[in-house]
């Protein structure tokens, strides 16, 4: 090991000279005054953490009812100031309108919005459905029978509860606080029980799933290039979404709370209240009554925001990127490394590497020349494999001093007139920022022109180099300048962003992860000499440059201040500017009525993606588009998935992945994977090996690197490669249960990656339980998260009754209930567990998920207490949009008899070889044999082989007996 890693840091060493330099100065800081852009001395606006703030609660009178008509399944009133207005953060409004819906059953729908609304002014309140989904009235829904009532008093003013029917219980209580309604700030609390257990609110990276009752969530979606991981802070998406799951009487009722409002928006959690506060848009209430944790989400996917986009079938391959695979021969280098360390690779993406200077729909001739790109590709799309370039939504504007300078894609742009618009005073000129290629624009996703160019672009891309799908990076918006830095200097393109890229000279990373000290001294000893050489020789540039400070004033009468809102939120970067790295607030859309960024801001993700996956749609027809966003917000999970940002290769952030995948599964975007081995910084063989393992149960399973640190593809280290080989094959023979689950999350709603809380949602002890997490109802993971540890710990959820299963060796576990189980975890392998009562279907793993396909099935019977069993497997042929032929299968399990009931017509040619049951016995019991039906008919089984080991069943040689799986219904008789 310790030679290898020597190897790296030499190789690393020597060859950070030899980085391609993007382009732009040279030197740091920039000659160009950019830099003094980059930072907002901090503001003194009052916020969160401003103890004087003045408090809403206090000054405002809140709102009087009147008018109150109530339907068989609605409620609507008038809301009138009931006093004179406070106008703390903004202009009160004194007139509002409450509108109460029943959904359905489950689902209670509370709107307050302003009762004058026309044209000119509705977007600044409402939220358009073509940004957002909205749930509506189904048919048959009475208040009458509803599981959820509404109720409200006068008393002192409006207020309201949400409460269960059957138990009366509040769920949503506002009782003894007021509505505060200004056109830049609105506040509402809510009661809360005595250590209350709340779920989701992403994006963060925290360290725990369960929220504490004393936090702060802020919501704009904000790109830290220094430091894309702030902890507990705003990052690249915004859901304001929780669970709550309250026990008592060892049971538990669990419902959805989501706030339709995409405005910059804080959650306060304090110990007895959550404040919600927005500074912007209307009040939005959707609950959901579960009550068990999975209904209430899939009630909130299927009544509101969507259920998940079906994925293709080999999304759910190994993908591997890196910033710095400088060509194809590079590219082919590191797929041949895969398939020479024998491990599988579906997918290789590019990071920016291939664009000609960061310029999208464009490729860099010298080193990504076309012909050899498609020979490349041809290759690739032969071996079942895929390739997946970035894209940005940002468009480099040509320097107009240079005519070699010209950008065809932002020509076609450009006379379409569809850029997002500077939008400061009668100025109709573009809004011009920075990002990767240097001064860009942005496509404004809201015109219709847009999704033709879009569409456009990328298949006349498609024509030259057939890629496979996308990932859409910084489209949380991101700009690194402040304000439209680009106007009148466009002459300057291509400007070099306003801060030093990761590989220039002095910014190469010398960080590894905790423990590597302890692991490997001595490089260890030579990355801290060498990282203090470079710090010397290139001191860090000040960052707090520029000295304006923005003083509080009282909002203005009529008058709204989108940069700097009276509410200053609590953002994670210097100054909480709204203005920061981002598209400013007040650039505006083409749409008539120029919407501000103010109110679509957290939107664009979602308004990209739409255009992302009509666009693929395009290119692929009848296939499912497969990319992912790293901005979403709710209903993105009906057209992507997401990654976790730009991560860091550190143990905490690896465990921190655990809850953030979580928080996706309440946000219902199931399709969620990480940047295994971390992005930022080196990951050494030990972080590597334990992150390649835990992520082999994430969706989306992909390793992805910045460009100044050591190599990280799984073959790196001998261990790294043993471990992955071996967490490969389970995670492949789970294939099949995974895209079922996927079809599960997309037919019904339900949740793939849950919390251990989830399926046993009567357990209290596991209400905090995070080191550890379940694929699905059957599989049970508990990672290793620390270094140095050759062992985890967890806990078996439902013991005595429920039983579980050692995936490698299915022998049963002994654990009492609650117990902190130590499991044995050397460095090569993972704890995986299967719930008895459940049935796996699976193939034998292939180089890739196409050749798995072709591959023998068996089946794992894992049985429960009463020697039960059942599960399910859905197969298309993974990738139509709308598949015709589709094949439904039913697996059960009792009195020693496996009963599998096919409908559909979708054809699988492969054998059914294996049936393996998992305790079946404490050992003693024989199988003398089995007798076979198919189709009603019995059939020869006496070459059929039979063994006992560790109390499990193990029926081999079937493939001569049933030699196309699941063509019909098929029983097994055990005797
Ligand atoms: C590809 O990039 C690598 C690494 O920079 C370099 O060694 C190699 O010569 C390049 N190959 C081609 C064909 O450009
Ligand atoms: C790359 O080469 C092609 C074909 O010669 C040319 O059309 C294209 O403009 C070149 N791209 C750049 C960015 O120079
Ligand atoms: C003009 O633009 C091209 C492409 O960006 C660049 O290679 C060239 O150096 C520029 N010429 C000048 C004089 O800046």
């Amino acid at each position: 090991m310790r030679v290898i890693l020597v190897a790296h840091l030499v190789a690393l060493v020597t060859a950070q000279t030899t980085l391609d330099q993007p382009p732009g100065p040279k030197t740091w800081p920039p000659t160009s005054t950019l830099a003094s852009t980059l930072n907002l001395a901090p503001s003194v606006l009052p916020n969160v953490l401003d103890p004087k703030a003045p408090d809403a609660q206090k000054l405002c009178p809140g709102y009087k009812a009147a008018n109150v008509v109530s339907t068989e399944n609605t409620i609507t009133a008038d809301l009138t100031l009931a006093g004179s207005a406070c106008n703390t953060y903004g202009n009160e409004i004194s007139e509002l309108t409450l509108e109460v819906q029943y959904q359905d059953t489950a689902q209670l729908n509370v709107k307050i919005y302003p009762k004058f609304l026309v044209p000119s002014n509705r977007s600044l309140y409402i939220l358009d459905d073509s940004l957002s989904p909205s749930g509506s009235i189904a048919v048959d829904c009475k208040a009458n029978n509803s599981d959820l009532v509404f109720e409200w008093s006068n008393d002192p003013s409006f207020q309201f509860r949400v409460k269960r029917t059957n138990t009366d219980e509040a769920i949503f209580d506002t009782y003894g606080h007021k509505i505060v309604f200004e056109d830049q700030f609105l506040e509402l609390v809510t009661n809360m029980e005595p250590d209350y257990n709340i779920y989701g609110l992403p994006e963060a990276i925290r360290g725990a799933f369960r929220l504490p009752n004393q936090y702060t969530q802020t919501f704009w979606n904000q790109y830290n290039e220094m430091n894309d991981q702030p902890i507990d802070a705003n990052m690249h998406s915004t859901h304001p979404v929780y669970l709550e799951t309250r026990y008592a009487n060892g049971c538990s009722k669990s419902h959805v709370v989501y706030a339709r409002n995409l405005h910059g928006q804080e959650w306060l959690l304090r110990p007895d209240r959550v404040i919600y506060r927005t500074i912007g848009g209307s009040f939005d209430f959707y609950f959901f009554s579960g009550p068990s944790p999975t209904e209430a989400l899939a009630q909130q996917q299927l009544g509101v925001i969507g259920t998940p986009v079906m994925q293709p079938y080999w999304a759910f391959g190994f993908h591997q990127v890196r910033w710095g695979y400088q060509n194809w021969t590079v590219l082919q280098e590191i797929i041949d490394g895969y398939a020479a360390a024998n491990i599988q690779l579906e997918a290789i993406w590019n990071d920016l590497d291939y664009l000609f200077q960061y310029r999208i729909f464009t490729h860099n001739n010298n080193t990504y020349p076309v012909p050899e790109g498609q020979e490349f590709l041809e290759r690739l799309h032969a071996n079942g494999q895929y390739w997946m370039p970035i894209l940005d939504p940002n468009v480099y504007v040509p320097n107009p001093n240079n005519a070699t300078d010209a950008n065809p894609t932002y020509d076609r742009g450009k006379a379409l007139d569809l850029y997002i618009k500077h939008g400061q005073g009668d100025d109709t000129s573009d809004y011009i920022g920075i990002q990767w290629p240097g001064f860009s624009v942005w496509p404004d996703f809201l015109q219709n022109t847009t999704q033709d160019f879009w569409t456009n672009e990328m298949k006349m891309y498609h024509e030259q180099l057939p890629f496979d799908g996308w990932w859409l990076d910084v489209n949380d918006q991101s700009s690194w300048c402040t304000g439209s830095c680009g106007t009148g200097r466009l002459e300057e393109n291509p400007v070099h962003v306003p801060f030093k890229l990761p590989g220039e000279p002095g910014e190469i990373n010398y960080d590894y992860p905790e423990a590597f000290d302890q692991t490997n001294a001595t490089e260890a000893a030579s990355a801290s000499a060498a990282s203090a050489s470079q710090a010397s020789a290139y001191p860090t540039p000040s960052t707090t440059v520029g000295t304006a400070t923005v003083g509080f004033t009282s909002p203005t009468p009529g008058v709204r201040n989108i940069t700097f809102p009276p509410y200053a939120l609590n953002l994670t970067l210097a100054g909480h500017s709204l203005l920061k790295q981002a598209v400013a607030p007040y650039a505006t859309h083409n749409d008539g009525f120029h919407i501000t960024e103010y109110e679509l801001h957290n939107t664009y993700g979602y308004t990209s993606g739409i255009a992302t996956y009509k666009a693929l749609l395009s290119v692929f027809p009848g296939k499912r588009p497969f990319w992912i966003s790293r901005s979403t917000s709710p209903g993105s999970g009906a057209l992507t998935g997401h990654w976790g940002g730009d991560s860091n290769s550190r143990w905490g952030n690896m465990y921190m992945t655990i809850p953030q995948a979580l928080t996706f599964s309440v946000a219902g975007i199931p399709y969620f994977g990480v940047e295994t081995c971390g992005f930022n910084g080196n990951a050494d063989m030990e972080l590597c090996t334990r992150w390649m393992q835990l992520s082999a149960f994430f969706p989306l399973y992909r390793n992805h690197n910045s460009r100044n640190t050591i190599a990280q593809e799984a073959f790196r280290w001998a261990t790294t490669a043993e471990s992955t080989r071996r967490v490969m094959d389970v995670r492949f023979r789970l294939l099949p249960y995974q895209y079922t689950l996927f079809y599960n999350a997309h037919k019904k709603g339900e949740t793939v990656l849950r919390a251990l809380a989830w399926n046993f949602p009567d357990e209290e002890s596991l209400r905090g339980v995070d080191n550890q997490f379940m694929l699905g109802p059957s599989i049970l993971i508990t990672p290793v998260l620390a270094p140095l540890l050759r062992s985890s710990q967890g806990v078996f959820p439902g013991v005595p009754d429920t039983r579980w299963y050692d995936w490698y060796t299915l022998e049963e576990i002994k654990a009492a209930r609650g117990e902190n189980v130590t499991l044995n975890a050397p460095l090569e392998h993972i704890p995986v567990h299967v719930r008895g009562g459940s049935i796996i279907a699976s193939q034998l793993p292939g180089n890739t998920t196409k050749t798995t396909r072709s591959n023998p099935w068996s089946v794992l019977v894992a049985l429960d207490g009463a020697g039960e069993a059942k599960g399910d497997l859905y197969l298309d042929d993974g990738v139509s949009q709308e598949p015709t032929d589709i094949k439904q299968i039913e697996f059960s399990f009792a009195q020693s008899t496996l009963n599998i009931f096919v409908t559909g017509t979708y054809h699988d040619k492969s054998p059914l070889a294996n049936i393996t049951i998992a305790g079946w016995n404490s050992g003693d019991a024989q199988c003398r044999g089995v007798e076979v039906f198919a189709g009603g008919k019995s059939v020869d089984g006496s070459n059929v082989k039979i063994t006992n080991q560790s109390g499990a069943l193990q029926v081999t040689g079937l493939e001569c007996v049933v030699a196309e799986a699941f063509s019909n219904d098929l029983c097994f008789k055990f005797l």
